[in-house]
């Protein structure tokens, strides 16, 4: 054998030991858990045979506690690029089956050398979590690999999409990365994210939890909305990673990539004239005029189970993909309150800073009020999608359904807060509040001075207040509305007014950056 090719044969070797990671034991452990190898995940995620890996040789530095005498090729974490759908995207998967995954200096650069390349090359980055946080051996180092990674994370916030998959533990200061970027999935029963664990929590404050009360799939997806996802199993994960890439443009100065459809452009449909309800007070779905109106009735949703009174999510209109946000009258009456203020907040500015126009479905009795509301800080809070939509330079439709009132109807993207194109469905009501309560406010003293003829008194001045602002037309009348439109030719007009504001150029004075209320 001539010496290169006892060369190549060493390649080869070296090669395929650094692919078994921790060991055959260890994959097996990883498996009888439910859970997929940090390669088995990447082969599923991205493009067959597209991988390029990076850094399979890298090996940590640490010499504490015998850490010298164990070495892994590649240590805890796989990183390189691939494609999805023909589209470049680098990655990095954590490997539990070397010291839990858990993070070494040696693996923070890795991490940070895809992350770098992501933003240079201007292609999205993806992060496969899954490991026991700080290296406990290599002490304040690795503690130093995690703020670098968080220093990336927070260089390339709007610059690449970041998205991060949980797909086992993530504890600890480590789940500040995830948090920083732009989409959070997790995966049910398998993973788990919190700043520390139930032991902890019960010898600090006695609570006694599992670790699924505490930063399961299920906690995070319906009650914290840490993740905008929560898959029921790891293909299902990947999968929905995926899809979400399709909406997305590879970079901020790129735009997302047309889905071609044979969906006619300007489809009516009849049944959007008969949704709303007779009573005001009766709900209607909102899913309803979402599935109606986008590209083949296709809906991708973020934050589905978070904050159910407001809708976000992606979808193609005409080919072109765009984010709505939608009130949704059968939960809460669609009303306004801190966690549906925060997740549109955040969608609106992902959306804005990717490019991707906003079409915004109205129907929203107001934010909610009382104690718990505003001791939380619904104030601030619903500053914040105030915020989003007034910096906001996408392109922007909205269209009012039913109910738009006081503060909310100036929040979801009105004119005022350079709202492009703002129709209204003849059915809008428009106002600083509904009739009730406005007669309530106006005429309480009237009606108590008369209590014999007190509901005659409130009936026509309700009748009164209703001719007069229970409709678009005081709205149209003024400009704040530029047309009234049929329910039925809602796609149509949305997709034609984003096809007119498809070379909108619009900016926000120079600043070094904005001061969101946070
Ligand atoms: C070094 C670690 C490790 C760590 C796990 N391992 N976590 N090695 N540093 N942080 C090793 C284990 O020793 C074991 O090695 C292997 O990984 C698998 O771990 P197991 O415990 O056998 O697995 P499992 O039973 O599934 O439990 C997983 C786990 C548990 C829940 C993650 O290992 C755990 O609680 N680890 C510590 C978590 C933690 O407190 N991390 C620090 C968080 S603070 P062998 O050789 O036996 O296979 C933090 C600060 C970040 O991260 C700050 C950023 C600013």
């Amino acid at each position: 054998m001539s010496i290169q090719t006892d060369n190549i044969q060493r390649l080869v070797e070296r090669r395929a030991k650094a692919r078994l990671g921790g060991g055959e034991k260890r994959i097996e452990a990883q498996h009888q858990k439910g859970k997929l190898t940090a390669r088995e995940r990447i082969a599923l995620l991205l493009d067959e045979g597209s991988f390029e890996e990076y850094d399979m040789f890298v090996q940590h530095r640490c010499t504490n506690f015998g850490m010298e005498k164990q070495h892994t090729d590649g240590d805890g974490v796989v990183t390189g690029c691939g494609t999805i759908d023909g589209r470049l995207v680098y990655i990095f998967a954590q490997d539990f089956t070397v010291s839990g995954g858990s993070l070494s200096k040696t693996m923070s650069e890795k991490i940070c050398k895809v992350m770098d390349m992501a933003v240079r090359n201007g292609a999205p980055c993806i992060g496969l979590n899954d490991s026991g946080g700080a290296r406990i051996q290599e002490g304040i180092d690795a503690l130093a690999g995690y703020g670098e990674i968080f220093e990336r994370n927070i260089l390339a916030s709007g610059v690449v999409p970041q998205i991060s998959g949980i797909f086992g533990p993530c504890a600890g200061g480590a789940v500040y990365s995830p948090a920083l970027t732009d989409f959070t999935l997790m995966v049910k029963d398998t993973s788990y994210m919190f700043l520390t664990g139930p032991a902890v929590v019960k010898s600090v404050t006695g609570e006694v939890v599992d670790q699924e009360q505490l930063g399961g799939a299920s906690v995070h997806s319906t009650k914290s909305g840490v993740a905008h996802f929560a898959a029921s199993s790891e293909e299902e994960g990947l999968a929905t990673i995926k899809e979400l890439l399709s909406y997305l443009p590879q970079n901020n100065l790129e735009t997302a990539p047309v889905r071609p459809t044979q969906d006619p452009y300007n489809r009516v449909d009849d049944t959007l004239n008969d949704i709303i309800p007779d009573n005001p007070n009766k709900a209607y779905d909102m899913y309803a005029v979402i599935g109606s109106i986008v590209d083949d009735g296709r809906f991708f949703e973020v934050h589905k189970d978070f904050a159910k009174n407001i809708i976000v999510g992606f979808a193609h209109m005409n080919g072109r993909s765009v984010g709505i946000v939608a009130n949704q009258p059968k939960v809460l009456a669609g009303v306004l309150d801190i966690n549906a203020s925060r997740k549109a907040a955040r969608f609106v500015r992902f959306c804005d800073a990717f490019n991707i126009p906003l079409v915004t479905l109205v129907d929203v009795p107001g934010f909610l009020c009382g104690t718990q509301q505003e001791y939380g800080a619904i104030i601030t809070n619903g500053a914040k999608l105030l915020y989003a939509y007034g910096e906001a330079t996408v392109p922007k439709v909205t269209v009012s359904l039913r109910k738009s009132y006081g503060g909310a109807h100036i929040v979801m993207s009105c004119k005022q807060l350079r709202g492009d194109i703002n129709y209204a469905w003849p059915s809008a009501n428009i106002a600083v509040m509904g009739a009730d309560g406005a007669v309530n406010v106006l005429y309480a003293k009237d009606i108590k001075a008369d209590p014999e003829h007190a509901a005659e008194i409130f009936e026509a001045k309700k009748k009164e207040y209703d001719d007069l602002f229970s409709n678009p037309y005081q709205a149209a009348r003024k400009g704040y509305i530029d047309d009234v439109i049929e329910p039925r030719n809602t796609r149509f007009r949305v997709i034609r007014a984003l096809e007119q504001l498809a070379g909108k150029k619009q900016t926000v004075p120079a600043k070094k950056h904005d001061n969101l209320p946070l």
